[in-house]
C-alpha cells in the first residue's frame, strides 16, 4: 500500500550529503536501488538523481516494525526516509560519494511500489538498446544516462548565459511552416482548415533568422528544435536541437570570434578544459586534399599522399584509367603498420570498395577522399588512435558554393541557397560556377562535424542570380521564397550566423558514441519511437477531417 508523503518535507538528495552532515536529522526521497538483509540487518541502498546512499535498519536501534517494512523493500520501490546522518560504521566504500556516512533511520514511507522492471537499472547496462528504449521510462534512470543528460542541461543553460550577455536575443520561430526545397525531405503536416495544403516542419530555423535580422533584432539566439526526413545515423536524428544563431553587421572572423569564445566557455566551465585559442582554420580544399574529409580529426596523422605525377607513366591499369579519366592516384602511409596481421589488412579490403586497391585508390577525386577519407578513420580505430578525451577543434572555411549532383545533373547548394559567394570568385559564376567558392564555415571537433553557417546574401540582385545557377526561374524562386526576396526590397543587414548541433557537441563532450545516449527519447534506425510506439495509424475519422485518404498499404508491400 502506497503511502502519503504528507507531513514530510525533502531536506537533501541522497548524494548531497556528506560528512558535514554528520548528526543531522534528515529526509530523502528516493528509490531503492537495492535491499540486503542480513537477518536483524537491512541494508538499503536509495537513490535519486544525485547518487546513492546507504540506510542502516538495525535491530535494537531500529524498532521491529520498521525493521519489518524495510525488510519489504524491493527493487525501484519510492521511499521517504527521515534519518540521521552517521558515520559508516562498516568499511569505508571508497567507489561511493557517500561512502563515508550513512543513514539511521528513524521513520519509513513506502510512496510506492515497483514491478521487477525489465532490466537492471545500472551503470554501462548490458541490456540490449531496444529493450531499454521501450521502457525509456526506465532506462533514463539509470546513473549514466541521466549525468548525459545533466550536462546537455548545463551546456544550455550555459550557451544561453553566454550569448545573453553577449547582447543575443532569445526569439522563437514558428513549427509549421512553409516547405522549401534543398536539403533533406521535409515532414509535412496537414491542414485541417485549408484541405489539401500542408504546412512543412522546419528543417532549421533559416530563413525566420535572416527575417529577424531583416527586421532589426541585430543578434538572435535560439535552442531549436529541427525536423529532418533522412536515413538515421549514429549522428542523425529526425528531429534534432539546434543552438542557432544569427547576427547583423558582421563577418567571417566576428562570428568565428564569438564562437571559439562559446565553446571555450562551455568546455571549461563543464569539462575544466582549456580550448586553445584561436582554433586552427583549414580551408575546404586542403581538407579534402589532406584528409579525404570535410569534416577531418585530426587527432592523428596518416595523411593523404597525392602520387598521381609519380604514377603517371605507369603501366598499372587501374592508374592508368583514372588518371585518363581526369582523376587522381593518392595513397595513404599507416606509419609502423607494415607488419599488420594478414586478417587485419584482409578486413580493411573488405571495407575498401571493390576494385580499389587497399591504401591507395584511384579513381575520380569525389570517389579517392570518400574511399581514403574513410580508409583512415577505419586504419585510426584499428590502431586505436582516437582518445575520447582529447578534443581537437578545427575550423573548415572556404566551402565550395555549389556542388554538382549526378542524380538531379545540376548543381545544388552545398550549404544552403543564401549563403554569400566569395567576392573574388563572383566572376566565375555564370563561367565556372563550380569554382565559385563560398563564404561558408563549419566547425569540427574530433571528425564530428558540429556546427556550419555562413555569411548571408544580403542583395537581391546576388540573391536572384544564385537562384538562377540552382535551376529556379524567377517565377519559381519568387513562389518558394517570395517572403525573403520582398524583405530583401526594404533595407538589409549584411549578416551572418552558425548552428550547432547540440545533440553531437554533448554527445562529444559526455564521450558518447550515439546522439541517442544524449536525447531523452530519441527514435530509431527506422525513425520510430519504441517507447509510444510512433508514428502510428490515426483514427479515420482524423484522416476525414484534414481531408486525407489513405492508399492501403500492407506491412509485406512496403
Ligand atoms: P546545418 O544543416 O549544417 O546548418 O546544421 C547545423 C548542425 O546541425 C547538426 N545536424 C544534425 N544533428 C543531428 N541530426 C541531424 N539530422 C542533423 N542535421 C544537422 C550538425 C550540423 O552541423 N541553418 C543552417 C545553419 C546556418 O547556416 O546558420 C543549418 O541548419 O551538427
Amino acid at each position: 500500500m502506497a503511502e502519503s508523503m504528507t507531513g514530510l518535507k525533502r531536506t537533501h538528495r541522497c548524494a548531497e550529503l556528506s560528512e558535514a552532515n554528520i548528526g543531522e536529522k534528515v529526509t530523502i526521497m528516493g528509490w531503492v536501488q537495492k535491499n540486503r538483509n542480513k537477518g536483524g540487518l537491512v541494508f538499503v541502498d536509495v537513490r535519486d538523481r544525485s547518487g546513492l546512499i546507504q540506510v542502516v535498519f538495525e535491530e535494537g536501534s531500529t524498532d521491529k516494525a520498521l525493521l519489518e517494512k524495510a525488510a519489504k523493500l524491493r527493487s525501484e520501490f519510492v521511499v521517504a526516509i527521515v534519518g540521521t546522518v552517521e558515520k559508516r560504521s562498516g568499511a569505508v566504500n571508497e567507489n561511493l560519494a557517500t561512502g563515508a556516512i550513512e543513514i539511521k533511520p528513524e521513520e519509513l514511507r513506502i510512496l510506492s511500489e515497483s514491478e521487477t522492471p525489465p532490466f537492471p537499472i545500472e551503470e554501462n547496462s548490458k541490456t540490449k538498446e531496444e529493450v531499454r528504449l521501450k521502457y525509456r521510462f526506465l532506462d533514463l534512470r539509470r546513473p549514466d544516462i541521466q549525468r548525459n543528460l545533466m550536462m546537455r542541461s548545463r551546456v544550455a543553460t550555459l550557451a544561453r548565459q553566454f550569448m545573453a550577455k553577449e547582447g543575443f536575443l532569445e526569439i522563437e520561430t514558428p513549427f509549421l511552416i512553409k516547405s522549401t526545397p534543398e536539403g533533406a525531405r521535409d515532414y509535412l503536416v496537414p491542414s485541417r482548415i485549408h484541405p489539401g495544403s500542408f504546412y512543412a516542419l522546419p528543417q532549421s530555423p533559416q530563413l525566420y533568422k535572416q527575417l529577424l535580422m531583416c527586421s532589426g533584432f541585430d543578434r538572435y539566439i535560439q535552442i531549436a528544435k529541427c525536423y529532418r526526413d533522412e536515413d538515421l545515423r549514429a549522428d542523425r536524428q529526425p528531429e534534432f536541437t539546434q543552438v542557432d544563431m544569427e547576427l547583423s553587421f558582421v563577418d567571417v572572423d566576428d562570428v568565428i570570434d564569438i564562437n571559439e569564445r562559446l565553446l571555450a566557455h562551455l568546455f571549461k566551465e563543464v569539462l575544466d578544459i582549456d580550448v586553445q585559442l584561436p582554433i586552427q582554420r583549414m580551408t575546404w580544399q586542403e581538407a579534402m586534399d589532406r584528409f579525404g574529409s570535410d569534416k577531418p580529426d585530426i587527432r592523428f596523422g596518416m595523411e593523404l599522399v597525392n602520387v598521381t605525377e609519380t604514377v603517371k607513366d605507369s603501366e598499372f591499369v587501374v592508374f592508368k584509367n583514372a588518371i585518363e579519366a581526369g582523376g587522381t592516384v593518392r595513397g595513404i602511409n599507416a606509419k609502423g603498420q607494415g607488419g599488420m596481421a594478414r586478417k587485419k589488412i584482409d578486413k580493411l579490403v573488405d571495407f575498401g570498395e571493390n576494385g580499389d586497391l587497399i591504401l591507395f585508390a584511384a579513381d575520380k577525386n569525389k570517389v579517392v577522399w570518400d574511399v581514403l577519407g574513410a580508409l583512415r578513420l577505419e586504419l585510426a580505430r584499428q590502431m586505436e588512435l582516437l582518445d575520447k578525451n582529447e578534443y581537437k577543434f578545427l575550423w573548415i572555411t572556404e566551402f565550395p558554393l555549389l556542388e554538382w549532383s549526378d542524380e538531379q545533373n545540376r548543381f545544388t547548394a552545398m550549404h544552403h541557397p543564401f549563403t554569400m559567394p566569395m567576392e573574388e570568385d563572383l566572376q566565375y559564376i555564370d563561367s565556372d560556377p563550380g569554382r565559385v567558392r563560398a563564404k561558408a564555415y563549419g566547425i569540427v571537433l574530433n571528425g564530428n562535424e558540429i556546427g556550419g553557417g555562413s555569411v548571408r546574401i544580403f542583395n537581391q540582385e546576388i540573391q536572384s542570380k544564385r537562384f538562377e545557377v540552382l535551376g529556379f526561374t524567377p517565377e519559381q524562386a519568387q513562389e518558394q521564397f517570395g517572403f525573403l526576396l520582398n524583405a530583401f526590397k526594404y533595407g538589409v543587414p549584411p549578416h551572418a550566423g552558425l548552428a550547432y548541433g547540440l545533440d553531437r557537441l554533448v554527445m562529444l563532450m559526455a564521450k558518447q558514441d550515439s546522439i541517442r545516449d544524449v536525447i531523452a527519447f530519441p527514435k530509431v534506425k527506422d525513425a520510430s519511437d519504441l517507447m509510444t510506439e510512433a508514428p502510428e495509424r490515426v483514427d479515420p475519422k482524423q484522416l476525414e477531417e484534414l481531408g486525407l485518404e489513405l492508399e492501403e498499404h500492407t506491412a509485406d508491400a512496403e
